[in-house]
């Protein structure tokens, strides 16, 4: 994947027990779609475990119902020496309809770890291929 590329990572219908008391979409439940998405870009990119460090800018912009169609876009903003910053975007099409409407939006920080448990380089594992990659398309 190559940086600022938005690509499709999960697909779903929001049901009913997706809702919360008040009978409209929890938006826990699409924080987890969003966080689930950003922890599998960046674990591809580092090639092994990854945390979520932070969550910046979540904005909620269009109301989710149930029969929603949910969708849920990544695009990798940057990759620093041991973090790597996600926008995350979540999209809907009212059931029965074509149109894409932008619902969700946020940053995503994660941070790559070493078998402690700790922080390290995001391009450890990468071969020199993927850093040449990596140079060529910034
Ligand atoms: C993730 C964890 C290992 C990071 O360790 P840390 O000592 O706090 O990390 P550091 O301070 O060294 O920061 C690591 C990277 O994150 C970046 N970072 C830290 N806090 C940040 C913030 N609030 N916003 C943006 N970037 C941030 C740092 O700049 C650094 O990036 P870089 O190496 O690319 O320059 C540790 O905080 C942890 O285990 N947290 C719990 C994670 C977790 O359980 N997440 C799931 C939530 S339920």
């Amino acid at each position: 994947m190559s940086i600022k590329e938005r690509v499709l990572v999960s697909r779903t219908i929001a049901v009913p027990a997706d809702t919360n008391p008040w009978g409209d979409i929890f938006g826990g439940w699409i924080l987890s779609l969003m966080d689930i998405a950003a922890g599998s870009i960046a674990a591809r990119l580092a090639k092994g475990s990854i945390a979520t460090k932070a969550i910046n800018d979540v904005t909620f912009d269009t109301p989710i119902f149930v029969g929603d169609e949910v969708s849920v876009y990544a695009e990798v903003e940057k990759i620093g020496n041991t973090s790597m910053t996600l926008n995350i975007y979540v999209t809907i099409k009212r059931k029965g309809q074509d149109e894409e409407l932008h619902a969700v939006k946020g940053k995503f920080i994660m941070v790559a770890l070493n078998e402690n448990r700790r922080p390290r380089p995001v391009r450890e594992k990468w071969t020199d291929a993927e850093k040449a990659d990596e140079v060529a398309s910034a």
